[in-house]
This record gives C-alpha cells, sequence and structure tokens, in this order.
C-alpha cells in the first residue's frame, strides 16, 4: 500500500465495507443512505432534455450553467432572507461531497484547526486532513445528542480556522435547536471563525422547521451553506451539490473546485434547475413519507428490544442495540448482517473518540415500507 500519509489512516469507508457483507449475506441494506426508488420523472425528463437539444456536450462553467445558479439564488433567496448574486454567491460543485473538500482546500490553511461535531460524516475529518488541518472535535451523546455548551466553548479558540457543521445530523437524525445554533453563531463572531454548515438534509425535518445557520447574526459574511440534490429529490448518483455564501468565502472554495472537478455535467444541471422549481407539495409528500416510514421502523425495532432514538430530522435513526449483549457496534452489526441478514452501520467509525458509539447502531430509513417491514421481521429473530 502507498497510500498517503494523509489519508492513509481513513481506510475504506464503512459503506464500502458493509455493502460487500450485505452483498455476501444476501442481506436488506439498511446501510448506505440512498433511496430504493428513482427519483422524479419531471426531474429526469429536464436532463434528457437537455441531452436531446445539443450543445451540452463540452465544458459548461466552472461556477455551474448560469440556469441553474439563478434557480438557486431564487430559491434559497427567501431561506437566507437576501438577494442571491448568482455570479459571486453561488458555486455548483459534484455533489455536497466536493462543495466539502472545497471548502475546507480553498479555505483553511495548514496547522489550522477544525472543529467537527462526533459523530460526524465520515468525510469530514478526511477533507480536514487533505487540508493538513486539525480535527477537534465536540461529543453528541444519547438519548438527545444535544450540543454540549461547555465542550464547545471549551475547543474554539484562536487557533480555529471553521467549524464543519452539519443540520439535520447525519447519523443521529438531531435537529439543531434555537439556542444551539445561537451559541454556535456567538462562537463564531466572538473567534472569527469560518462555519461550513452541511445542510443536505435541509427539507427532512419532522417537527420542527429548519433553521438555516448563516441566518443569524453576524453569519452571512462567516459561513458557507452548502447541499445538494441527492437526498431530497431521491437522486443521490447524480451527484450535484451547491456552496452559497459571501464572495469573499464563494472566491476561496472556487479556487479549490476549478482543480477538483471543474465543473458538474451539464445534463444533470438542467436536471437540477427542474427539481427546484418544484411545487411546495413535493417536500410535504416527501417528508410525510418519510416520516412514516420512521414511524415504522422506530416502532417495530422497539418492539424487538431496541432503544430507539426517534429522529427529528434526516432518513437515519439510531438505537441501542447494547440490551442484545452481543459486543460493540461492529460485533452487533456482523452479527446482524450473518444470522439476520440486516446490514446496519456501527456508528463508532463516526467518532474520533475511542469507546462512543460502541452500544448504538445506525439505520437509514430510505427504503420502501415493504423492505422495511421485511427487514423487521428478519430481526425478529434476535
Ligand atoms: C451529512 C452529509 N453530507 C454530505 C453528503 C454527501 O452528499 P452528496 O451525495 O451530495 O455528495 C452526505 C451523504 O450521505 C451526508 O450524509
Amino acid at each position: 500500500m502507498q497510500t498517503s500519509d494523509r489519508l492513509a489512516p481513513f481506510g475504506v469507508t464503512i459503506f464500502t465495507e458493509m455493502t460487500k457483507l450485505a452483498r455476501e449475506h444476501d442481506a436488506i441494506n439498511l446501510g448506505q443512505g440512498f433511496p430504493n426508488w428513482d427519483g422524479a420523472d419531471f426531474v429526469k425528463r429536464a436532463a434528457i432534455e437537455s441531452l436531446e437539444r445539443g450543445g451540452t456536450d463540452q465544458y459548461p462553467p466552472s461556477p455551474g450553467i448560469p440556469e441553474l445558479r439563478k434557480t438557486l439564488a431564487t430559491a434559497y433567496g427567501p431561506k437566507l432572507g437576501r438577494d442571491l448574486d448568482p455570479d459571486t454567491e453561488i458555486t455548483v460543485t459534484c455533489g455536497c461531497t466536493e462543495a466539502l473538500a472545497a471548502s475546507l482546500l480553498g479555505l483553511v490553511n495548514q496547522g489550522d484547526e477544525v472543529v467537527l461535531i462526533e459523530p460526524f460524516y465520515d468525510a469530514y475529518p478526511a477533507d480536514v486532513s487533505m487540508a493538513g488541518a486539525v480535527s477537534r472535535f465536540v461529543t453528541l451523546r444519547p438519548p438527545d445528542f444535544a450540543l454540549d455548551p461547555d465542550q464547545l466553548r471549551a475547543v474554539v479558540g484562536p487557533n480555529t480556522r471553521a467549524i464543519l457543521f452539519n443540520n439535520p445530523h447525519n447519523p443521529t437524525g438531531r435537529v439543531f435547536t434555537d439556542a444551539e445554533l445561537a451559541l454556535l453563531a456567538e462562537l463564531c463572531v466572538e473567534h472569527d471563525v469560518i462555519a461550513i454548515s452541511d445542510e443536505v438534509y435541509e427539507e427532512m425535518v419532522y417537527e420542527s422547521p429548519h433553521r438555516r445557520l448563516a441566518t443569524y447574526d453576524g453569519m452571512w459574511e462567516r459561513t458557507l451553506t452548502l447541499s445538494s440534490l441527492g437526498k431530497t429529490f431521491s437522486l443521490t448518483g447524480w451527484k450535484v451539490g451547491w456552496a452559497i455564501g459571501p464572495p469573499h468565502l464563494i472566491a476561496g472554495l472556487r479556487s479549490a473546485h476549478q482543480f477538483l472537478t471543474f465543473t458538474t455535467p451539464t445534463p444533470v444541471q438542467h436536471g437540477a434547475a427542474a427539481a427546484l422549481t418544484a411545487p411546495e407539495s413535493f417536500y410535504e409528500e416527501m417528508r410525510s413519507g418519510y416520516r412514516e416510514k420512521r414511524d415504522l421502523l422506530g416502532k417495530g425495532l422497539e418492539e424487538i428490544g431496541f432503544e430507539v432514538f426517534i429522529p427529528q430530522g434526516t432518513y437515519f435513526l439510531m438505537a441501542r442495540h447494547s440490551g442484545f449483549g452481543l459486543g460493540d457496534d461492529r460485533a452487533f452489526c456482523r452479527h446482524l448482517v450473518e444470522h439476520a441478514r440486516v446490514a446496519a452501520i456501527p456508528p463508532s467509525v463516526f467518532y474520533a473518540t475511542p469507546g462512543e458509539g460502541a452500544e448504538l447502531v445506525r439505520f437509514a430509513f430510505c427504503k420502501d415500507e415493504e423492505t422495511l417491514s421485511e427487514a423487521l421481521d428478519r430481526m425478529r429473530a434476535l
């Protein structure tokens, strides 16, 4: 193996590992977060028309096609409470994954500290490492996975360049409160810190409205809001994402984006522009569908004997498995895939602090109800 020192510690992702095991055991895969249905026809149609019209085969502009950037400005202006300039305040990326990498590579210097909330999305510490920066962690714990104000205050300081925040939060399903966001904002302003706010689950909030960090006092000028098409529109394979923020931060992100992917394929950008004009009823239907799936899985897991932490957002659910006495989270997930033929994710891989997450298991409920019911039936053998 000749992997660089920056990436060697991260190995292969847990998703690759669990998906392989799922295949080997013919298991239902409640591990990786992708829906087992296709995206909406009106979005696909727009991408097909883009291809058929022609003139879409050569490089589109690096920041994204003007049509998509304009649509993003119209869609996000009211959400962020300001008029957005599509030329300087918006960039289209290859999924949120690239927006995350470009934010860190474009805005963070060697040796800077970046605060991550653990459990984290697995790309975060790898992105920090690729940027030559150092991760500092704040830990969320069950049952409520709330941000601990004292821990947060203790890690944010003069060396902090950025906070990488994710709301609604994968894998806990937490939707952070107004007080938690206000504290984050206060610390960012006090220590002149950049917030990179990953909001890919922005439309999957089940009880409360989605609050945006960029709208808090003093935060627009220091926040990049990142999101993507994948989760909301069940198009995870299209890899269309975007970053929205003030020109001085977007310029940093673009300096990396131009050398990472340079741009995103034109037909899927046209599809994204169509998606973002969906009526409110589309979002309401999507949300109520996920709410039903969440409740189906949550109730079923509870009946089986898990302690379930009902998520307020995202399509992930965390549960405590330790009542079954099958070891730590990795041992439990291995047992689950081998004996119940259901794949899930062991969340300790999302914590840097040893021992954290060992009693937990993460299930994805972005699957049709028949699949979720069949998975529950299989797990009853536990
Ligand atoms: C928190 C979070 N951020 C980013 C991503 C990646 O988004 P995309 O598929 O748009 O690259 C995911 C996907 O699972 C995620 O859960």
